[in-house]
């Protein structure tokens, strides 16, 4: 295997079962998987992420009797698991035992979530075992939704199946159910509408001490360098033009609907989002205006995912 190369998911699953990391394609992102019962393999993607030591990882399984063997599935985790699974939806639960320390960061409880994207599920029946993976990404960078991301951002050095780009682009909702409600931790394609129709239960926001042991909420997320701004309607985006700092060719406008701007524009959707912030990157724009009409407004995981965004760099912790 040459670690600069693309690679199957047969050599993805042997590397893993020899203890390597391997970045793999899910449904709404890419990401970085080891072994999750295998603490040193795990400790490995923390360090080429850079992530934070506090951040739990998202742990893989290939069924819903895999999530009990490394967790406590509840009758409304089941429903959760019997509804959305495979998909992108993540179930934080009580941690068996087994779960090593740094995947829950210490926590009592471990996050669960079958992905549908084949390729995922191939390795995860080759290797048999649970699978932990954060997205793909150096901490705080937009997560990757194809494999050349991953190697642009990687330098070539994590080898990478490809499984084409990631249909739903944005990741995984995370949810903690209890008995009489479910909260959520992180918004995504997964509406806090549908889990409450399949549940029957309110669905909740996170108080403080949940979005203490949920880091990733914490974090400034989904960064590019270029500076992001949103504004709710076309006069807005045009009043901000007028304002601007930078050169005309330097600021890109996102928008759901053509608007009658002068300056590049391209289509603002959740399957695209993390792309289109890389390539203004890579086309050193300064400015990403982005026209959140009412429909935008009301998709909570891309507003989430534009705040972040668009927070200063020093608000990052
Ligand atoms: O779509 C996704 O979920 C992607 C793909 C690769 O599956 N993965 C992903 O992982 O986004 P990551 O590490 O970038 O985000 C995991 C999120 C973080 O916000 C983390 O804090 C939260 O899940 N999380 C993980 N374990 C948790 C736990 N035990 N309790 C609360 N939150 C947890
Ligand atoms: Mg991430």
């Amino acid at each position: 295997m040459t670690p600069s190369s693309f690679i199957s998911a047969k050599a993805a699953a042997a590397a893993l079962v020899s203890g390597h990391i391997v970045a793999l394609p899910t449904e709404t992102v890419y990401g970085l998987a080891a072994r999750a019962l295998d603490a040193d393999a795990v400790h490995r993607i923390f360090l080429r992420k850079g992530r934070p030591a506090d951040n739990p990882v998202i742990v893989h399984v290939a069924s819903m009797q895999q999530a009990q063997g490394i967790a406590e599935v509840s009758s409304v985790a089941e429903r959760l698991m019997q509804a959305f699974w495979p998909g992108p939806l993540t179930v934080v639960l009580p941690a068996k035992p087994s779960v090593p320390d740094v995947v829950t960061a210490g926590l009592s409880t471990v996050a669960v979530r079958q992905p549908s994207h084949p390729v995922f599920q191939e390795v995860l029946l080759l290797v048999g075992e649970p699978l932990a993976a954060p997205s793909a990404n150096p901490s705080g960078q937009p997560s990757p939704t194809c494999a050349e991301h991953v190697l642009a951002d990687y330098a070539g050095e994590v080898p990478v199946v490809d499984g084409g780009p990631c249909v739903v682009g944005v990741e995984s909702t995370v949810v903690q159910p209890f008995d009489d409600r479910i909260v959520l931790l992180r918004p995504g394609s997964i509406t806090r509408q549908h889990i409450a129709a399949a549940t029957g239960l309110p669905v909740t926001d996170a108080d403080q001490e949940q979005r203490a042991a949920s880091p990733g909420t914490r974090y400034r997320h989904y960064a590019p360098h270029a500076r992001v701004r949103l504004c709710n309607s076309q006069a807005e985006v045009v009043a901000c033009l007028a304002a601007r700092s930078a050169q005309p060719t330097k600021v890109l406008v996102l928008s759901p609907s053509r608007l009658d701007v002068d300056v590049p524009q391209r289509l603002l959707q959740r399957a695209t989002l993390y792309d289109e912030l890389r390539s203004a990157d890579q086309l050193a724009v300064e400015e990403i205006l982005v026209h959140c009409d009412a429909d935008v407004r009301a998709d909570e995981a891309l507003m989430d995912r534009l705040e972040r965004a668009a927070e200063p760099a020093s608000s990052n912790s």
